[in-house]
């Protein structure tokens, strides 16, 4: 390992606001597919595994600590196959249904009460994706209506029996799941005529939910433009929601140069959510402000490919480098992003937590998450890095270290998270915090792996750990090392 001569200077210049990050990027997403739903959240209410209502304890307990903002459920593809009136009343009912898309037999035993159950256990607000490919208008509307309505109904008396007198008030509601792929394969045209009628329909039972359009991943050339311009007059449209992957390499045994790769695809990631935010500004004209739901996003390694009825890979320290590269940019769109939901919570594609029967880990991801939540609602301010360059490509170069700040918002707490980009060189960084020269630190934290190919298993001893970082205070300066392939936040108080 070796250690740049020059240090890293970074300056925070707390009174330089760049606008609110909305607390709801901070949010996942859970489907119904592989061992994501049964076995990773659900074990039953006879299982041995500790469980309280059926869902399993150590998922739940660790979900909690990170305080995701909001969860959606049920999918992904398999909202567009799923009748939610399967999943209530008595369990010994509930009819076991083919989920036809990801090739697997659903005994529905988890279904909307334990979506509801589970977002309680884990503080998180519910978002619920509508069937829209297989389903009816009324079959969506009716779902609002058992959820929020509160008034005596035929619906929410049966909420009532099935054990909840209370509305569920699920705020966020999408209209359909990837309309032109597994939702459906619909043409823009089309859907939005399709949007308009759901949306309506659930837009009048309950006036306070927010709707979701389905939106793209970037790459259809005309789908989002489309679906705006035909739906956004109808004052039905609140988020589009936009999806991206990333990846196209194996999950462990990738090279030095696909490991830098992945900061060549987060500026790709950056291009696709400002054409988003974009359009949706441009759409938002007429009254409504429309704002981007980046509603499944993530890593999709060539492992995850490999059993598509699982979608199982590991997650290594690169994945932690990733998803702190990736909340640095979501901090710089202001709350025109407005959510974004990794993909996805246990073992799917980019879990937080993997399991293994009884045993289960915590994934590089998690510990970005975990790390990160101190960002939600704080007003991201200016930075200023000079930092070494990198190669990460033919042509292309990048800074070794990426910079994000935020101030909360009664600015009494300043936190910076860096991530040193490089797998060769440690950096030394001196912090300094423009007009706060007594500001001292309270907490720092790095994640870390001796590896960057390292990576948690279920039941062994951790290799990518969270670790406090060591900081030494130098007249105004704060000066620490970042280690290869590391990540830190450090929290300061003003
Ligand atoms: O996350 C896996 C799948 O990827 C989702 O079901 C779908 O929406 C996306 O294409």
């Amino acid at each position: 390992m070796e250690r740049q001569r020059n240090p890293v200077k970074v300056k925070v210049i707390p009174d330089h606001h760049k606008g609110k990050i909305s607390k709801y990027i901070y949010s996942h997403f859970a489907e119904n597919l592989g061992r994501g739903f049964y076995e990773g959240i659900w074990v039953g209410r006879n299982s041995e595994i500790p469980q309280a209502d059926g869902i399993r304890l150590d998922v739940a307990n660790a979900l909690k600590e990170l305080e995701l903002a909001c969860m959606r459920l049920p999918g992904g593809n398999f909202a567009d196959n799923y009748h939610w009136q399967d999943g209530i009343g008595p369990e010994a009912d509930r009819p076991v249904r083919y989920n036809a898309n990801w090739g697997a037999v659903d005994s529905n035993a988890f279904g909307t009460h334990e979506y509801i159950r589970f977002c309680e256990m884990i503080g998180a607000e519910p978002y619920f994706c509508a069937n829209v490919g297989s389903g009816t208008v009324e079959e969506a509307r009716a779902w609002v209506e058992y959820c929020n309505v509160r008034e005596d109904t035929a619906l929410t008396r049966l909420r009532a029996a099935n054990g909840h007198k209370e509305p569920f008030n699920v705020k966020f509601w999408g209209v359909g799941n990837e309309m032109w792929g597994c939702g459906g394969k619909m043409t823009p045209e089309y859907y939005s005529d399709v949007f308009k009628r759901y949306a309506f329909y659930m837009r009048i039972t309950d006036p306070g939910i927010k709707l979701v359009l389905s939106g793209s991943h970037g790459m259809l050339e005309d789908w989002d433009e489309i679906v705006l311009q035909k739906t956004y007059k109808s004052d039905l449209v609140d988020l589009l929601g936009f999806h991206a992957y990333f990846g196209n390499m194996p999950d462990l045994t990738y090279s030095d140069d696909q490991y830098l790769s992945i900061v060549s695809q987060i500026r790709s990631m950056k291009k696709k959510l400002t054409r988003a935010t974009g359009l949706c500004r441009a759409y938002s004209t007429y009254g409504r402000p429309i704002k981007v739901a980046f509603d499944e996003w993530g890593t999709w390694f060539k492992e995850g490919f490999a059993d598509l009825t699982r979608l199982e890979q590991q997650s290594s320290m690169l994945n932690g480098v990733f998803t702190a590269l990736a909340f640095h940019v979501f901090h710089e769109f202001n709350e025109e992003l407005y959510m974004a939901n990794g993909s996805e919570t246990v073992n799917v594609l980019q879990a937080l937590i993997l399991t293994d029967r009884e045993k289960m880990c915590l994934t590089p991801t998690y510990y970005i998450y975990k790390m990160f939540k101190v960002h939600k609602d704080g007003i991201a301010v200016e930075t200023r890095t000079e930092a070494p360059s990198l190669r990460i490509g033919d042509s292309e170069q990048a800074p070794a270290v990426s910079v994000s700040a935020s101030r909360a918002e009664d600015g009494t707490r300043l936190h910076v998270s860096l991530v040193n980009i490089s797998l060769s060189d440690e950096q030394e960084v001196e912090l300094s915090i423009k007009d706060f020269p007594e500001a001292f630190a309270a907490h720092a934290e790095l994640l870390y792996a001796d590896q960057v190919r390292h990576h948690n298993k279920p039941g062994e001893r951790e290799q990518v750990r969270l670790q406090p970082l060591e900081l030494r205070q130098d007249g105004n300066l704060l000066r620490f090392i970042l280690p290869p392939h590391s990540v830190a936040v450090v929290s300061c108080q003003l």
